[in-house]
């Protein structure tokens, strides 16, 4: 059985990584077009700086799964803060979940949403609880992603201010 190692693309990013990155990113863009918000035409059109600028944020923990054999990048989830996003009074986000089909249902998911919940536990030790709220939108339809959130406790935003697109569902966990 395939063993995977979890980590977080470190700061400032290498160019390996970029390119592994960038890969990856191309990859659940083409494979699950109908779980994010870009697309994968639109995102092939980056230049190397723009893929740069996406990641190379100390306020942003883009986090991997590989496959320990053949070192391939096969998952991967991000947490945008609100100092990534440049928008002081919004929640961290978690962004951009996928694992490559062909290793779904092995824990990866539930792998690097728990490395990236240690990375906020940390960043927002002693702060109020707004402070370590990690939020996220998942499609209504999309009953995998569902399954998923609930059992990791992910609980539904009631918040009628939220803005979210009436498809999707505002979840959030309190990393502490
Ligand atoms: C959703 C997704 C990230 C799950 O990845 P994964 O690595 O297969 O998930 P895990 O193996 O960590 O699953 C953990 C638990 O989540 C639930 N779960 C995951 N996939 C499920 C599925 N297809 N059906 C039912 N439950 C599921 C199960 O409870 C599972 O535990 P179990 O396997 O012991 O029963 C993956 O299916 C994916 O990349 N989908 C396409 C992209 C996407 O939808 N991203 C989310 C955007 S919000």
């Amino acid at each position: 059985m395939a063993e995977y190692k979890f980590f977080p693309i470190s700061v400032p990013v290498s160019e390996e990584d970029l390119t592994n990155y960038i890969t990856i990113r191309l990859a659940m863009l083409k494979t699950n077009p109908e779980a994010f918000g870009s697309t994968f035409t639109g995102e092939s059109k980056n230049t190397r700086e723009t893929w740069r600028a996406k990641i190379d944020h100390e306020g942003r923990c883009t986090i991997i799964s590989a496959d320990a054999s053949t070192g391939e990048w096969v998952g991967s989830a991000s947490i945008a803060t609100p100092e990534f996003m440049n928008k002081p009074e919004s929640p961290n986000a978690l962004i951009g979940m996928w694992v490559n089909p062909e290793h779904r249902r092995k824990g990866l998911a539930k792998g690097l949403i728990e490395v990236g919940m240690d990375w906020l536990r940390k960043r927002t030790d002693g702060m109020p609880d707004e402070k370590r709220m990690l939020t996220l939108e998942v499609h209504r339809t999309n009953e995998s992603a569902k399954a998923l959130y609930d059992l990791l406790g992910f609980r539904e935003l009631e918040d009628t201010e939220v803005e979210c697109p009436p498809d999707r569902i505002p979840m959030f966990i309190v990393a502490k």
